[in-house]
């Protein structure tokens, strides 16, 4: 989905801490090369996905992220790869990708993976270890961990920087607020539902 490279690499300089608007208008197609005499080995080494993030949360789930802005070796070669840790009974809620596709490969474990199409067909599998699934491009889409142990999967993704729009999130816990009357309406339930969604979702 990225724009294809126009050199061998292009490793970012210290991405971190720039955001998707801040480098969409300041350094689009992505972030600045860092000079190519001063590139090692180590800025194509990404090892945060050794381990995995903490499953301790109401979730049930933990996602490592391996976008440009963790692995800046990444910078302008079009994909990235994430680690989803799930306990059991776990999700990663449901979100979509504004920028890519995403194939999830399940390493351990079994999930149900989902999406829904814009026809509004669900198309889901139980998918185990060793077992792959493919999200198109800005479905909405989640894991769910349906087995007894833990399970783990890694999520590649055709894009640097795929985005992620957390559905539940963006209605509930954006700030501002989306007025109430706007989500009761939309979703044809009363305002006291939707103060009830927001308190889960809002911040501080
Ligand atoms: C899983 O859906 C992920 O976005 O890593
Ligand atoms: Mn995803």
């Amino acid at each position: 989905a990225d724009p294809d490279p126009v050199q061998d690499f292009c490793v970012a300089v210290a991405p971190g801490g720039h955001n998707n608007a801040s480098s969409s208008s300041s350094t689009y197609p992505g972030f600045p090369c860092k000079p190519a005499s001063t590139v090692v080995s180590d800025d194509f080494f990404f090892a945060a996905h050794a381990g995995g993030a903490s499953t301790d949360n109401p979730m049930g789930a933990g996602v490592t992220p391996g976008n440009v802005e963790a692995f800046p070796g990444l910078n302008t070669l079009g994909l990235s790869i994430n680690r989803v840790d799930l306990a059991p009974g776990g999700v990663n809620p449901l979100h979509t990708h504004p920028r890519s596709a995403e194939l999830v490969h399940v390493e351990a474990g079994e999930m149900l993976v989902g999406f829904v199409s814009t026809e509004g067909r669900f198309y889901s599998k139980v998918v185990r270890a060793g077992e792959s699934f493919v999200i198109p491009r800005g479905m909405v889409h989640f894991q769910y961990n349906v087995g007894k142990g833990a399970a783990r999967a890694m999520t590649v993704f055709n894009s640097q920087l795929p985005g992620v729009v957390l559905a539940a999130q963006t209605l509930f816990g954006a700030d501002p607020e989306i007025p109430d009357d706007v989500l009761a309406k939309s979703f044809q339930v009363d305002a006291d539902t939707i103060k009830l969604l927001k308190s889960k979702f809002q911040k501080g």
